[in-house]
C-alpha cells in the first residue's frame, strides 16, 4: 500500500532544483535587490546568510531568469583546486578549452578581460565562496577590477565568523544582500506552498497554525532544518499509516508526531 504521506515526505527532500522554487516575500525581495545591484557599476556583490537560508536556490533562480538576457554562469560548490577553477573560468570567458597540460596564465587572463571591457559583461555566480582561500579571492577581485566580469559571491555566515566576514567584504565597498531564516508567517507560506505545488491539499490543511508554531520553534525558520523536520515527520506518518493507522488522523497531524520528529533530529531531548 502506498501511503499518502510518501508524496508529502518527498516534497521536503533537500534540493536546489528551481522547479521547486517558491516565491516568498523575502526571496523575492533578495532577488530584486540582486538584480538591481547587478545593474549598478559594482564589481562584486555579496550574498550572505547562514547555511540553509536559500542562497544556492536563489542563485540558480537568478541564472534561470536572466540567462536569456545576460551572460550569466553558476559556479557551484568548489570541490576543485585553484587550477581547475581557473580552467573553468577560462572556458567561460574565452569559449575555448585550455590545451591539455597547460595552466591558465593569470596575467594573460587579466589582459584578456581588460580587452572585453565594453564588449561583453559576464556575470559569475560564485556559490560557497567561503571555500576559496584568500589568495583565490584576491585573484577574483583582480578579475572583477577589469569590469568585464562581475561576481556575485555567496558566503556562509557562521556563528563566530559573522562580523569578520561581513566587515572584510564591506570594507571593499561591495553591496551586501543578506538572506535570513523565515519568520513564522513565511514558514507557513513555505510549508503550504510546497505541499500545494504537488496538489497535496488535504495534507497542507492538516498542518495547523499551532503545528507551525512548534515547527518554527524547532527549526528557527531555517529552510534546510524545516525540510529535515517535515521529511522526518511525514516519514513517521507514513509508518503509522501503513502499520498502525489508528494512530493517524488525516485531518490533523498529531502533535506527538511532530515531537517525535523533533526528538529524532535532536531539537528536543527525551
Ligand atoms: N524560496 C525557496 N523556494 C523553495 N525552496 C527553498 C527556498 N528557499 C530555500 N529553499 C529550500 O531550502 C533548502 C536550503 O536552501 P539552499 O539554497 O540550499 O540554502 P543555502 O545555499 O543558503 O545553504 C533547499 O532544499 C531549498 O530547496
Ligand atoms: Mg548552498
Amino acid at each position: 500500500m502506498i501511503s499518502r504521506y510518501e508524496a508529502a515526505k518527498n516534497v521536503f527532500v533537500d534540493s536546489i532544483d528551481i522547479d521547486n522554487y517558491i516565491e516568498l516575500n523575502s526571496s523575492q525581495k533578495a532577488f530584486e535587490q540582486l538584480q538591481h545591484s547587478m545593474e549598478k557599476p559594482l564589481k562584486m556583490i555579496l550574498l550572505f546568510g547562514r547555511p540553509g537560508t536559500g542562497k544556492s536556490i536563489l542563485l540558480n533562480r537568478i541564472q534561470e531568469k536572466l540567462k536569456d538576457q545576460k551572460e550569466i554562469y553558476y559556479f557551484d560548490t568548489p570541490t576543485t583546486s585553484e587550477k581547475e577553477f581557473f580552467q573553468k573560468l577560462f572556458k567561460v570567458l574565452t569559449h575555448k578549452d585550455l590545451p591539455k597540460n597547460t595552466e591558465v596564465n593569470f596575467s594573460a587572463l587579466i589582459d584578456f578581460c581588460k580587452n572585453l571591457r565594453g564588449k561583453r559583461e559576464i556575470i559569475i555566480l560564485l556559490d560557497e565562496a567561503q571555500m576559496y582561500g584568500t589568495e583565490m579571492m584576491e585573484k577574483i577581485r583582480l578579475l572583477s577590477d577589469t569590469r568585464s566580469v562581475k561576481f556575485i559571491v555567496s558566503l556562509h555566515k557562521t556563528e563566530d565568523e559573522d562580523l569578520i566576514a561581513k566587515e572584510h567584504f564591506q570594507s571593499r565597498i561591495w553591496e551586501v544582500i543578506e538572506l535570513k531564516n523565515a519568520n513564522l508567517e513565511e514558514q507557513t507560506v513555505y510549508i503550504h506552498k510546497k505541499l500545494l505545488k504537488k496538489n497535496l491539499y488535504e495534507i497542507a490543511n492538516s498542518i495547523k497554525p499551532k503545528d507551525i508554531n512548534l515547527i518554527h520553534s524547532f527549526t528557527k525558520g531555517n529552510y534546510r532544518e524545516c525540510n529535515k523536520l517535515m521529511f522526518t515527520m511525514f516519514e513517521i506518518c507514513e509508518y503509522y499509516d501503513k502499520n498502525e493507522p489508528g494512530k493517524i488522523d488525516y485531518l490533523h497531524i498529531p502533535r506527538k508526531i511532530i515531537e517525535m520528529a523533533g526528538l529524532k533530529l535532536g531539537y528536543i531531548h527525551a
